[in-house]
């Protein structure tokens, strides 16, 4: 196939303009999707609204189908992904990869992971070709809350000895390019280099930005209420107990290879996310 339209839904936000992006070396013709189109590029992609999926999926050759972040009401966003399957199946588009999450049918504690566990079934039952893209949990995520550790001095957990591989979410964008590109189908665990326990998060923490962190192994409800005493926003709390329960439970824990092969280098290190963020970190420091 000669230069495949490539739609990206979802494309104003942070992962999906970095996949735009990284699709950008014009082998493909790319087409952001988004509910807020830019003007002069792009079509409007609102999951919500049936018609700007048959108009915006027409003449699509593949799509990335971004997940939502709509978790406010359950089953909104198992709603509004089959609306773009149904409507990917209709304009006939060859290809779709999807963001979903690491191990989503053995993670209960993760309590969006049933949305993916039924995406990623509607997208078999549609027997359109698919390249699922469990998504680990991004560096970018820690922004949220570790100010709040780094400034407290104390790294409450509730993980024990379990580990996350975080991923730079720029080479989550570039292994969905690359699948984007190849049209491969399959499951696709994307990670960071080295999955690691809350105690080596906090060393390397340590050693790049120089801030010293007791870390305390507590149950989650305990961790709930330290995460609220730093002052941790109240709608990431839920997310981070969550986070670190199924860390605890050992389903967090996945190698790079795939991904490496996929972006056709090593992933970025978390000492890199450190060094890169290490101003903006310290200035959220109160
Ligand atoms: N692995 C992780 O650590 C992690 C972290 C955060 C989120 N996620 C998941 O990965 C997705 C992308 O992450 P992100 O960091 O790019 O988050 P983000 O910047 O918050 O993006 C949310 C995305 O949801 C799209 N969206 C919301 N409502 C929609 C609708 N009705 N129809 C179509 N699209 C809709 C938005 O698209 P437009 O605004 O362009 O329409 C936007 O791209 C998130 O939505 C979430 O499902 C994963």
């Amino acid at each position: 196939m000669q230069r495949p339209s490539i739609l990206v839904t979802g494309a104003s936000g942070a992962l999906g303009s970095l996949v735009v992006r990284a699709l950008g070396d014009g082998t493909a013709r790319v087409i952001p999707g988004s509910r807020t189109p830019a003007p002069d590029d792009g079509r409007r992609i609102d999951f919500d609204d049936p018609a700007s999926l048959r108009v915006g999926f027409a003449g699509i050759d593949r799509l990335l189908l971004v997940s939502t972040d709509e978790l406010a009401v359950p089953g909104k966003r198992e709603q509004q992904h089959r609306a773009a399957i149904e409507a990917a199946h209709r304009a006939g588009i060859g290809y779709v990869a999807y963001t979903s999450m690491p191990n989503p049918a053995t993670s209960p504690a993760i309590f969006f992971a049933a949305d993916h566990v039924a995406t990623e079934r509607m997208l078999a039952e549609s027997r359109i070709p698919t390249g699922i893209l469990r998504n680990g949990w991004y560096q970018e995520n820690l922004l949220a809350y570790l100010p709040h550790i780094i400034a407290d001095g104390s790294w409450f957990t509730a993980a024990g000895a379990g580990r996350i591989p975080h991923v730079a979410r720029e080479d989550a964008a570039r292994a969905a390019a690359s699948l984007l590109q190849s049209a491969e189908p399959g499951i696709f665990d994307i990670a960071g280099p080295h999955p690691l326990t809350i105690e080596e998060i906090a060393t390397a923490v340590e050693t790049v930005l120089g801030r010293a962190l007791r870390v305390v192994q507590v149950d989650s409800v305990r961790l709930a209420v330290e995460l609220a005493r730093q002052g941790v926003a109240a709608s990431m709390i839920p997310m981070v107990v969550a986070t670190e329960q199924n860390q605890h439970a050992g389903r967090f824990e996945i190698g790079p290879e795939t991904t490496r092969r996929l972006i056709g280098r090593a992933p970025r290190p978390l000492h890199d996310f450190l060094r890169n963020y290490a101003e903006a970190l310290l200035a959220l420091v109160r």
